[in-house]
């Protein structure tokens, strides 16, 4: 069992399929608000933006306040009830918790109103909120409403988890010039109660204002310690395992999430608008030494100097503090007790430190064994015939080519075989069956679930080794089509398969997936603004034919946005790939598929290596 593995995998596939973005999930307030307000920006409605960014904003973080309060009373609770059975046989003491925790969360969900009344937020929509994604464009839409200080504090705001961002800094600056704006009131929105205590408490000790000092410090202190709470309690959210582990790997996996998750807690508290501070929380034991002992409370002096060491046990600084405090002649031995909570934390630090070590360092993957080996050695016999069947001019376009022979019949039905048995609906579309029409199911599978697929024994390493080897030859023979010299990048591969729903009418006239261009936003003017949310960094797009039992279905170029002068149609077949620039000068959709089920492999590349498909890598790493 390679738990691990398992993890990074899931991380790395459980990422939302980029196209997505166009779609509204109408389940989903907080992400419809950020989608409304996006695209009412590029819209330049920026009445509709502001409105729909600050509720969207707001939404979340009622939401989220009330997540943590129910999940961190509920655990409360289910720790101080009384077990149903005294002795703690086979672990039950944790398995009853968790069932009484469970049955808290249920009735609290229902007793709280915004719980009850709003639907839950799926973790790709956490990322936007947790990444301030709506102050990227908030702050152009409060500068367009001549806010300018709500412009200023906007981009200040997304600059504090980001603070590299050129562009933003730029435009924080240019706020700054602007007379309308007072740069000491720029604030952070989302900065969290003990950046402002701490911030007072650095002044008051530069003051020499002792007392302040000690006020602030302890009022920053717990203000941090609950809100890494709140930060922790947020990690206990779902986890898609992708598959169906028994028992104990299911609660091992989720937990492992959950601990990654929370292990990165400190690392949004301990930035101090832009600024990040290693030893945040420690250092407050340092300042509180100080002051308690400038404030002539001995006890606490000591108290707080021997909490600090839980933190850094070979500080020089700290260490002769205490040898000093020893000396002095009031000062007693039970002084030196760590502070409660300092001894807590310290002790829940080292475990989970010491639980990830032996997670990354144990669950190392190792062979399947000898018989997945001699299978990999003769599948190296992949070795396409390929061949270029259409280009730019016989598609009536630039750019675009489409080449015959990447795969053999066998190769084709092993892949079909792959789609069929494991495709999941909606897959990189959070599940949403019909994401492009609704009278078409979609059904998909990345590189990363083949993967665990191998990985669970489900596949054989052939499968898993075609769909990467012939990703390769296709990517490898369209840098030499278009001569590319840079290095490109995948970033997305989606085995997909298109099957028209039952009640579909055979003369139906939507398209299967309706005009678009891969990597900018087409207005209603025409005009394609390679912006957010598009998919601004793909540079390339390719589709590998899989079969052609099935009526309809041909990919399309188009002149224009509504399909009314078509370019040319491509008929798919096995082993058929189509590849072409992903910009405007692309414009291509899908035609109906009417009857059968049609398959293809989508792939886009990017030169920008941020947005690099990464489950590949770890999919090379399970096959040898
Ligand atoms: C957030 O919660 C407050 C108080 O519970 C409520 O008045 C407000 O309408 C909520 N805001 C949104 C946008 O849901
Ligand atoms: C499709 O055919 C049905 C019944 O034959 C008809 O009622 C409907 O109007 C047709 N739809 C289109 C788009 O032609
Ligand atoms: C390109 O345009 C010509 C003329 O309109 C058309 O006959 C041809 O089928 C088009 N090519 C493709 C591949 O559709």
């Amino acid at each position: 069992m390679n738990l691990n593995v398992h993890v990074l995998l899931l991380l790395v596939l459980s990422s939302a399929h980029p196209s997505l973005l166009k779609e509204y999930d109408e389940d989903e307030d907080c992400l419809i608000s950020y989608k409304r307000g996006v695209s009412a920006y590029l819209e330049n409605n920026f009445d509709e933006c502001v409105t729909k960014l600050e509720d969207g904003l707001k939404k979340y973080s009622n939401y989220t306040q009330a997540l943590q309060s129910c999940r961190i009373k509920c655990k409360e609770d289910a720790e101080l009830a009384d077990p149903l059975y005294a002795i703690d046989l086979e672990n039950m003491h944790f398995y009853e918790k968790a069932i009484r925790n469970t049955l808290c969360l249920m009735r609290c969900r229902k007793n709280n109103m915004v719980l009850a009344t709003s639907t839950s937020v799926t973790p790709e929509t956490d990322q936007i909120y947790q990444d301030a994604k709506p102050y990227e464009y908030l702050h152009l839409c409060y500068y367009q409403k001549k806010e300018y200080q709500k412009a200023a504090s906007s981009a200040f705001t997304y600059l504090v988890p980001h603070p590299k961002d050129e562009l933003m800094r730029k435009s924080l600056q240019f706020y700054s010039t602007l007379s309308e704006v007072d740069t000491s009131s720029i604030v952070n929105y989302e900065a969290k109660d003990h950046v402002y205590l701490y911030a007072h408490g650095l002044d008051a000790y530069d003051k020499k204002d002792w007392k302040s000092v000690e006020n602030n410090m302890e009022e920053s202190l717990i203000a941090y310690l609950q809100a890494e709470e709140n930060c922790r309690a947020l990690c206990e959210g779902p986890f898609n395992q992708g598959w169906f582990p028994d028992l104990v790997p299911s609660i091992a996996n989720h937990y492992t999430f959950s601990l990654k998750c929370k292990r990165k807690c400190p690392l949004k508290l301990n930035n101090l608008n832009g600024q990040y501070h290693e030893d945040l929380l420690p250092s407050h034991y340092h300042y509180l030494q100080y002051v308690y002992f400038k404030n002539n409370n001995l006890k606490s002096a000591c108290q707080a100097a021997a909490s600090y060491v839980l933190f850094y046990p070979n500080d020089d600084t700290m260490r002769s503090n205490i040898e000093y405090y020893k000396k002095l002649p009031k000062v007693e031995s039970s002084f030196f007790i760590p502070r409660p909570e300092a001894a807590q934390y310290v002790r829940r630090l080292t475990y989970e430190k010491r639980l990830l070590h032996f997670i990354d360092t144990e669950y190392k993957f190792k062979d399947e064994g000898e018989g997945s080996q001699a299978e990999v050695l003769t599948l190296k016999n992949y070795n396409p015939n390929f061949d270029l069947f259409m280009n730019d001019e016989d598609l009536n376009g630039t750019k675009r080519f489409v080449a015959d022979g990447l795969f053999t019949q066998h190769e084709c039905n092993t892949l079909l075989n792959l789609a069929k048995k494991y495709a999941l609906k909606g897959d990189g579309y959070k599940g949403v069956a019909s994401p492009h029409t609704s009278m078409e199911t979609f059904e998909g599978i990345t590189i990363g679930r083949t993967a665990l697929l191998l990985h669970f024994g489900r596949i054989k390493s052939k499968q898993l080794y075609l769909y990467l080897k012939s990703t390769d030859y296709a990517k490898k023979f369209l840098e030499e089509y278009f001569d590319i010299k840079r290095t490109l990048y995948f970033t997305y591969t989606h085995l997909v398969c298109r099957t028209p729903i039952v009640e579909a009418p055979i003369n139906r006239t939507d398209f299967s997936h309706a005009i678009h261009a891969d990597n900018c936003n087409i207005l209603h003017n025409g005009v394609c603004l390679k912006t957010p949310p598009a998919f601004t960094w793909r540079d390339y797009s390719a589709i590998i034919y899989l079969n052609n039992n099935f009526e309809g279905g041909e990919l399309t170029f188009s002149q224009d946005m509504f399909g009314k002068t078509i370019q040319s149609n491509v008929k798919p077949k096995c082993g058929r790939m189509v590849a072409f620039s992903s910009g405007f000068e692309n414009l291509h959709g899908v035609k109906p598929v009417k009857s059968g089920t049609r398959c293809a492999i989508a792939l886009w590349f990017t030169f920008n290596q941020k947005y690099e498909e990464k489950s590949r890598n770890i999919a090379y790493k399970l096959i040898y």
